[in-house]
């Protein structure tokens, strides 16, 4: 939404231009935003919203029932496999720093769109001192 708010603005911004210009010019731009990583805060409210009641708003889960996302290598690891198990659950064991968990994770493909998907895994990875990159909206859509 925002990202299309944003292609729109550029769009008017672009009127004193030839005219044919404009619309390729937004679609470039909202092109642009989907190669970009998502935004962390508002990924802040969709992680609220949908992963606090497991995993915590500090990010430290409940141990032996729902893993930490906070200093978890997973969640900072390949930003593919984070995409893959945040779209598609997760129902196996997992080892977090020597704590095992066999629950399940709901997935959250159709649940959540792809722009929130990419916005809420961009907040986990750069929250409570987790340092790794940002995922955008395109990576989101090529996992399936
Ligand atoms: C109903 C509780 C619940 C909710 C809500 C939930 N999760 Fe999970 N999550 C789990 C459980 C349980 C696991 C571990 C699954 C297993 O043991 O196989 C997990 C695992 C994960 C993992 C993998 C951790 C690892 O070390 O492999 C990530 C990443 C994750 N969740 C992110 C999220 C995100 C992002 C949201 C919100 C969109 C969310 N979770 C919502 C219960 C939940």
């Amino acid at each position: 939404m925002r990202y299309a708010i944003a292609a729109l603005l550029l769009g008017g911004l672009l009127t004193g231009c030839a005219k044919g210009s404009q619309s390729s010019a937004a679609a470039s731009a909202s092109a642009a935003a989907a190669n970009n990583p998502a935004s962390a805060s508002d990924g802040g409210a969709v992680y609220v919203a949908n992963c606090s009641s497991c995993h915590q708003t500090n990010g430290q889960g409940v141990p032996g029932a729902f893993p930490p996302l906070a200093g978890n290598p997973t969640v900072s690891g390949n930003p593919i496999a984070v995409i893959a198990i945040v779209k598609n659950g997760l129902d196996g064991r997992v080892v977090v720093n020597g704590q095992t968990y066999s629950g399940i994770m709901p997935r959250w493909r159709g649940v959540l769109s792809d722009e929130q998907i990419a916005s809420v895994i961009t907040y986990i990875r750069s929250s409570w001192k987790n340092n790794a990159s940002g995922v955008s909206v395109t990576q989101v859509q090529a996992v399936k």
